[in-house]
């Protein structure tokens, strides 16, 4: 199954399990106290708070978003991204536990043919009943749903707002993959990887320590796509998928260069073209502040694994052509936008390029000075200040040469 039928037959169930489509909310999110939607259910506050009537009691979405949180080590794993699409189911209040959890086993083993036994759950360890649902629904055995106490089986969606225990679905890739359960020391492992989380929004958070009831136990669940396309395409790399392999071919083919000994670089351009055209496609512009400033970023570490490629012309507009063809009929809005995303990619790349060389000059030569593997705070200033280079990005430098910059140093000058 291709990643635009994924995203079909995904919707198309809930549809016909009586949830309404919604189109993709922006990735810049209504809600001021957030940067950007970094989940299905962020569109949809108001609707679980119970301050706005939903279009319909239960929602479904497949929504862009975007995380930046792991950015430092997209493309040295197969799975972290920036921009991922969340596959999602909303119920506000209309049904709760046991018929979310029965809508998600039933997509995943009938319609999506998933082998049973080789999928296992968590429960957030005091919600028995989330445990027994598991038993009596899916007829998991005992020592397939695991309890878990941390946060990690307790969702929000930030400091304030709803939030719930949850519920997630892994899928085991078998032992030829190194990684240990969910709940153990290796979990970050390639072998369990979590497929969907299903959260049970009962509060809403309204200070740091005032969790109040909200007006009705809702549903809120999140499936990367990206994730469940690699699972069903038969490989545990999201970038082998057929969402990832056209842009990482277009990047090999444009640089010159092989995929195997550069595939970070081309997982991290792949990646980061998806998040810039998407951001720029929702408003944002590149600059030194804000979202804007976090869209450099961003633009800028994936223009800078290009130069690391020996890349000496822009190429990012070069790759979205691809993008467009893939993304175009999910997301029009995509094609709506191509000119001003062509225009800004090129623009920022050739800038970007004309201080490029000067500035990794700089960095070579203090690398040369480094003592005890710290970088000097002050040139990483000078870089960010001077030569565009975003402290992660020199940082980014660095990461292979297991050398760290001097933040006290760097935060120093920043604050002069
Ligand atoms: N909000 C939950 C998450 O982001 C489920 O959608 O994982």
């Amino acid at each position: 199954m291709n990643s635009n039928q994924i995203r079909s037959k995904f919707l198309k169930y809930f549809e016909d399990n009586d949830h309404k489509i919604l189109k993709s909310s922006s990735l810049i999110p209504h809600d001021e106290t957030l940067l950007f939607t970094a989940a299905g259910m962020v569109p949809l506050k108001e609707f679980f708070m119970g301050s706005k009537k939903p279009p319909h009691n239960n929602l479904t979405s497949s929504q862009k978003c975007i995380r930046t949180v792991d950015i430092d080590i997209v493309g040295d794993t197969d799975r972290h991204l920036t921009f991922f699409e969340m596959l999602g189911n909303f119920s506000f209040g209309d049904y709760f536990k046991d018929l979310a959890i029965e809508l998600a086993w039933n997509l995943i083993i009938k319609e999506f043919g998933i082998d049973k036994n080789k999928l296992l759950v968590t429960v957030f360890d005091q919600d028995e009943e989330a445990f027994i649902l598991w038993k009596k629904i899916a007829g998991l055995s005992e020592n397939k749903i695991l309890k878990i106490n941390t946060s990690d089986n307790f969702w929000s969606m930030g400091e304030t707002g709803p939030c719930g225990p949850c519920s997630e679905i892994f899928y085991d890739h078998g032992d030829s993959y190194p990684g240990g359960p969910p709940g153990s020391d290796d979990e970050d492992g390639d072998r369990f990887i979590e497929i969907w989380n299903l959260v049970f929004m009962q509060y809403e958070q309204i200070t740091k320590d005032i969790r109040e009831d909200l007006p009705k136990p809702s549903i809120d669940t999140g499936m990367g796509l990206e994730r469940v396309a690699a699972l069903l395409q038969n490989t545990n790399d999201d970038y082998a998928t057929d969402i990832f392999t056209p842009l990482i071919n277009k990047s090999i083919e444009l640089t010159n260069s092989e995929e195997k000994a550069n595939s970070a670089s081309h997982r991290v351009i792949a990646d980061h073209l998806r998040s810039a055209s998407f951001l720029i496609t929702d408003g944002v512009l590149p600059s030194n502040e804000g979202r804007g400033y976090v869209l450099r970023r961003i633009m800028r570490r994936g223009m800078r694994h290009a130069h690391s490629l020996g890349n000496k012309e822009p190429i990012f507009h070069k790759i979205f052509p691809t993008l467009l063809h893939e993304m175009k009929f999910s997301y029009p809005e995509l094609n709506r936008a191509k000119d001003l995303i062509l225009n800004i990619l090129l623009n920022e790349e050739t800038k970007f390029k004309q201080t490029i060389d000067n500035g990794i000059k700089i960095l070579e030569d203090e690398i040369k000075n480094t003592q005890n593997n710290l970088f000097s705070g002050e040139v990483a200033f000078k870089l960010y200040d001077t030569f565009g280079f975003p402290l992660d990005l020199t940082q980014d430098y660095l990461k292979n040469k297991k050398i760290l910059v001097d933040i006290d140093s760097f935060n120093k000058k920043m604050e002069e």
